[in-house]
């Protein structure tokens, strides 16, 4: 595991495998101590591959008991053996290699292979896990189709779960039994799963389109089934979308998911059996807020779509990882979309992508959707991979229609279904359905950062004519200074003084067609003729292309389309637009006074927003979210001062809090929920009004306010309240939170999702405390670095919702994280790795900083034995 030469990956070195495994059989022998797997690989050399070559399999810290092909035991000489692997030196061209090996489960704390989690056996493979539970060859292009008997003590395992359908199980002696799972779907080893242990179940049926009838199981540990019946609601509505929307219909007798207390991601889509970090399934509205159930249904729903984009279809290789993640993203979107608000989805999609994707593109971090090479593929599961994957796919929906659109992934299903496919083969498929040559296009899949757009624009009354230029540039990433245009789906409206579009009779310069405008030039005037009077322009309605859009707009142009946009997306863009044009030159380092003034037009566009009687609850508590953090440390870009930010953010909050003061009181005391609760849309986008109403007085910091903050505390009914009344009260008196926070430990912590909120709002609270607060949190009895669940709510609170403490000048707060990683790096790489992510933008911050997180950063890299993912990692941040 640990080497001192980092081996790179190439995509252009990629070859086919020279064996196949067409066919593998599995006998699981679970123990305490150990566990015995007995495997035969029925191989096959691949067609045109010549005799003699040698055959490689991979394996990792398991132990060889024997190997045999057929029935002869070979024999040293005949094999070579190697911390990485097996190679046969001279094998047949078609044989059947049987091999016993032992791993030790209760031992492996990197949660990858096969592990314990409470008691239970279960498995990760994905990406390169499978290699630690046999001998394979562990890349996505080797399929192969799965029998797996599955032995053990049934007292300690009741339940034995794989992949596929149930065909046997039965009893055995000494207190033994067994069950037999065949997975017809030939599959790479990646999606191979096994669970056994005490669990509970809920269970529900489900009739595909044709007629054919699921089992549907939801597993949890004994006692918490009852909490998986919102994952199982989502999980059938899921399961109906796909065959509305995509045609996609399941494909086995059973799914069943399991969730688990200890895991690495959110959940993984083994085929027919999903294994989900159980904070992704639990829920009731004693533990669960409004946004995890959000999250839940969207994680469910992604899992599944996975059975056809990323199981069905998968990826020849790990560059090609996007092919299945980004699909597979923008299918849950579009889903919570359909299922919820589409344009309050859309915002928050968006929000998200800049908070990580555009962190982690302005970077040190900077990689393509598809990359081209790697050292380790497990720090390529980003938000760029994903989260900007899901964007591409969306704007290939956008240039072509939705109708063309569905079409060409009707026929990527088809034409590839029970391949490993690569990106070119999907964009042909669109390529193919709608005739357009999109070669150009495929650069946002290999190249690196986003286009910055910048416009101007003009007007002539008498030959009613608007000129439109629209510049785009790529700035360079790191290791790549040329860069190409991009093709830009640029959504748009004419947006006349009364807030109607207005109308063309024709346009030239660019393709222009209805509400869109392509373009991949450096530069375009597109002129529009026929234009009755002048309008402002409103550019990527929705989000139409992930760029940077440079906004030299005037403040009224701003304001106009905050007010009257009849795209929601700009709308709420606008404004946040013209909060951060006014503030951002304040928090420069050496920036001038805030002036307060500016501020008055848009407490106004906000007041007119909160009264608008046609506007949903859920978008106005979008609107009443000031730009974050981390808007502004993208707009400044460096001479980052977290200190600065924070008391500007702070003066900004005031002085709209104190224009509004009536209206968000009157709000806050007025609006009703029903009784019954519901996470539904609706009523989570009152209450996410109701507490953003709440969020924004109490920054005026007024003891009576304190009160009220403190009594929705003591009188909220849901967990949605009681944790957004305690995030208040953590960011703006810290002393009256940590006595909040005390009642709340004794009162509600007992599940252990929610005594991670209680981790994550402490680790929350910014004062001189805060550094020796978590450290005392590391001692508590139900801390452990071993879990991911708990070092994400502790330290995930820390370094992205604390960044002043984090990013503290003196250093503590970087050295903390460092210790902490290097302490996790011992025995789970892939977390370790993972969270190293924290010190992307140190480069931005101002000097005293920036040389303080490069001394944390170094102080890790010279650190002795650490993984190949962290070395990874902080190597590329240090660039
Ligand atoms: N493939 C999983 C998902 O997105 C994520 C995952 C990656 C899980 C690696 C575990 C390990 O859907
Ligand atoms: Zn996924």
């Amino acid at each position: 595991m640990r080497s001192e030469e980092q081996k790179i990956v190439y995509l252009q070195d990629y070859k086919p495998s020279d064996y196949l495994i067409p066919k593998t059989e599995m006998w699981v022998d679970f123990s305490p101590e150990r566990t015995q797997i007995t495997t035969d690989l029925h191989i096959e050399r691949r067609a045109g591959v010549e005799a003699g070559t040698p055959l490689e399999l991979d394996g990792e810290q398991v132990e060889l008991v024997s190997i045999a092909i057929g029935d002869d035991v070979l024999g040293a000489g005949q094999y070579e053996l190697s911390e990485n692997g097996l190679k046969l030196l001279d094998p047949p061209q078609s044989f059947v290699l049987s091999t016993v090996v032992e791993v030790a489960p209760e031992k492996n704390k990197s949660l990858e292979g096969l592990y314990r989690s409470s008691g239970n056996w279960c498995t990760q493979c994905e990406a390169e896990g499978f290699r630690r539970i046999t001998y394979f060859i562990d890349r996505p292009d080797v399929m192969s189709v799965f029998t797996v008997k599955m032995v053990a003590d049934k007292d300690l395992a009741p339940v034995l779960l794989s992949n596929g359908n149930p065909m046997d199980k039965g009893e055995m002696s000494n207190n033994r039994h067994f069950a037999l799972w065949h997975d017809p779907h030939p599959k790479p080893c990646y999606l191979f799963a096994m669970v056994a242990g005490k669990l509970d179940k809920i269970s529900e049926k489900f009739t595909t389109k044709s007629g054919k009838n699921v089992d549907l199981n939801i597993y949890a540990e004994p006692g918490k089934a009852e909490l998986c019946r919102y994952a199982m609601d989502a999980l059938v509505r899921s399961m109906k979308w796909d065959e509305e929307r995509f045609g996609c219909e399941y494909d086995l007798d059973v799914f069943n998911i399991v969730a688990v207390s200890d895991f690495n991601a959110g959940a993984m889509e083994n085929k027919g059996l999903n294994i989900f970090n159980d904070k992704y399934v639990l829920a009731d509205p004693a533990t669960a807020t409004d946004q995890d159930y959000a999250l839940i249904e969207r994680i469910i729903a992604h899992e599944y779509f996975h059975n056809y984009t990323g199981n069905r279809v998968t990826c020849r290789d790990w560059f090609q990882l996007c092919l299945k993640e980004g699909l597979t993203v923008f299918r849950d979107q579009e889903f919570s979309s359909d299922e919820r608000f589409r344009d309050v989805e859309r915002i928050d999609d968006v929000k998200g992508l800049r908070q990580s994707q555009f962190v982690e593109d302005s970077g040190p971090l900077a990689h393509p959707p598809r990359p081209s090479q790697y050292e380790q593929i497990d720090n390529f599961y980003t938000s760029t991979v994903y989260e900007k994957g899901a964007e591409v796919v969306r704007m290939l929906m956008t240039l072509l229609g939705k109708q063309t659109f569905h079409e060409g992934v009707d026929l990527y299903l088809d034409r590839h279904d029970g391949e490993a496919a690569t990106i070119e083969q999907f964009i042909k498929c669109f390529e193919d359905v709608s005739g357009r040559d999109l070669s150009q296009f495929q650069k946002w899949y290999t190249q690196a950062g986003r286009p910055r757009v910048s416009y101007s624009t003009s007007y002539a009354a008498e030959q009613k004519l608007f000129t439109l230029v629209l510049k785009q540039e790529v700035p360079p990433t790191p290791g790549d200074d040329e860069k190409s245009p991009l093709v830009l789906p640029i959504r748009f409206g004419l947006v006349s003084n009364n807030g109607e579009d207005l109308t063309w009779e024709h346009a030239e310069g660019a393709e222009v067609q209805d509400d869109l405008i392509v373009t991949n030039e450096d530069e375009v005037t597109v002129t529009f003729h026929g234009v009755s009077s002048a309008p402002v322009v409103s550019l990527f309605r929705g989000f139409s292309a992930p760029v940077t859009l440079d906004t030299k707009a005037s403040l009224e142009e701003d304001l106009h389309r905050a007010r009257l946009d009849s795209d929601p997306f700009n709308r709420w863009e606008s404004l946040q637009s013209a909060i951060m044009n006014i503030v951002a030159p304040a928090m420069d380092v050496d920036g001038p006074e805030l002036d307060i003034e500016l501020l008055e037009p848009v407490a106004v566009a906000l007041s007119q927003t909160l009264d608008s009687q046609n506007l949903s609850p859920a978008f106005k508590a979008l609107c009443l979210k000031l730009p974050t953090y981390q808007d502004y440390t993208q707009r400044l870009g460096q001479n980052i001062d977290p200190d600065r930010i924070k008391t500007v953010r702070q003066k900004v909050s005031e002085v709209v809090a104190d224009k509004l003061r009536g209206q968000l009181v009157t709000l806050y005391s007025t609006l009703h929920l029903p009784d019954d609760y519901q996470p539904n849309a609706e009523q989570s986008g009152m209450r996410d009004l109701r507490n953003q109403a709440l969020s924004l007085l109490a920054t005026l910091k007024e003891g009576q306010l304190f009160e009220l903050v403190e009594r929705h505390y003591r009188e909220a009914r849901n967990m949605t309240d009681r944790q957004a009344a305690l995030a208040i009260m953590c960011a703006n008196a810290p002393d009256r939170a940590v006595e909040l926070l005390d009642d709340f430990k004794r009162n509600y912590t007992e599940a252990m999702t929610v005594y991670d909120k209680w981790l994550g709002l402490n680790a929350s609270i910014d004062d001189a405390q805060t550094i020796d607060r978590i450290k005392r949190l590391m001692d508590d009895d139900r801390f452990s670095l071993e879990t991911p669940n708990r070092v994400y709510a502790l330290f995930g609170a820390f370094t992205q919702g604390n960044p002043t403490q984090f990013a503290r000048a003196d250093g503590a707060g970087f050295e903390l994280i460092a210790d902490v990683i290097l302490q996790i790096d011992q025995f789970n790489p892939q977390v370790a790795g993972r969270f190293a992510v924290a010190f992307r933008i140190w480069k931005n911050y101002e000097s005293k900083r920036r040389e303080a997180a490069r001394a944390a950063l170094e102080r890790i890299k010279q650190s002795e034995k650490i993984s190949p993912n962290l070395s990874e990692m902080v190597n590329k941040t240090l660039g």
